[in-house]
């Protein structure tokens, strides 16, 4: 299904991400984890083409993602629909409107300009938002709901598209556990009940442990780790993180400062 070969992004002389290989054959539930600076969100921006790579390719069922231009290059990015940490709505807009806005890309001008949506694609919008637990909420505007309910949203507007993967960039990490865990919970759904590969970077290991197939180890770049979750002991989750013995496994990577990181950073700023 999907390849990754040697993908490399630099920033100056800084690498965020260092010839990251990895194949996905079947649908999946990835956690992508590591220390802050590892690489996660670069990875899954240049998967989604967000960001353009420095070097290396990605091969989708065959076609290469790196080279897809225009409207092939906005089809691909419906076919692997972002999710991120701060959700994206527009705050003022009601929820029904976010969701049918995950069908831009292909309305017209005009109908985007007069807010005309097919009456069919406002019956899948409620019918999405009902599967996801929150049909009742449809007229409100998204600044009113609360954090996991508005992540529920941006998941029904990736899910409008149709995507053949869903890529959250830390899904989770604004909200509270109990939101938290509906949230992970909808993801999982989506890839055990329409197959769909779900790519989630995620702060904690217990929630990669809890919810994916397979865990995927980032350290200054590198994939360092990847395999099943009962791989991931607590020797080998030290040496994601480039923590010492005081590792905690209760910790956040967005608290986890990977010393070699820091060092590299001041180094690569020393050279710019
Ligand atoms: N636009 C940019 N310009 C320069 N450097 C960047 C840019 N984006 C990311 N980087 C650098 O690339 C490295 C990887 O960043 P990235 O955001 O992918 O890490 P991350 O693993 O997602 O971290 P976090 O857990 O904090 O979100 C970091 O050293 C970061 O400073
Ligand atoms: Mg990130």
């Amino acid at each position: 299904m999907l390849e990754v070969h040697d993908l490399t992004k630099r920033f100056g002389a800084a690498t965020a991400v260092d010839a990251a290989t990895f194949t996905v054959d079947r649908p999946m539930m990835i956690g992508v984890i590591g220390a802050s600076g590892a690489g996660k969100s670069t990875l899954l921006r240049m998967l989604n083409r967000l960001t353009d790579a420095t070097e290396g390719r990605v091969l989708f069922e065959g076609r290469d993602v790196l080279r897809l231009t225009g409207r092939e290059r906005r089809d691909w990015q419906s076919d692997c629909a972002m999710i991120f940490q701060q959700f994206n709505l527009v705050p003022r807009m009601d929820v029904v409107s976010n969701v049918l806005h995950g069908t831009l890309g292909r309305r017209s001008t005009v109908a985007t300009m007069f807010n005309l949506y097919p009456r069919a694609d406002i019956h899948r919008a409620i019918d999405i938002l009902d599967r996801l637990g929150i049909a009742e909420h449809a007229p409100k505007r998204a600044e009113a709901l609360s954090g996991g309910q508005q992540q529920r949203v941006a998941i029904a507007r990736a899910l409008m598209q149709d995507p053949r993967m869903i890529l959250a960039d830390e899904p989770i990490a604004s909200l509270d556990p109990m939101n938290a865990q509906t949230v992970m919970e909808a993801l999982r759904r989506i890839h055990e009940e329409d197959g769909r590969t779900v790519i989630a970077n995620l702060h904690t290991l217990d929630t990669a442990r809890r919810y994916c197939d397979r865990v995927i180890g980032m350290r200054l770049g590198r994939i360092v780790f990847d395999g099943v979750p009962e791989q991931l002991t607590t020797s080998v989750a030290r040496e994601i993180y480039g923590a010492g013995a005081d590792f905690s496994e209760a910790a956040t990577s967005t608290e986890i400062r990977d010393p070699y990181a820091e060092a590299a950073m001041r180094d690569a700023a020393a050279v710019v």
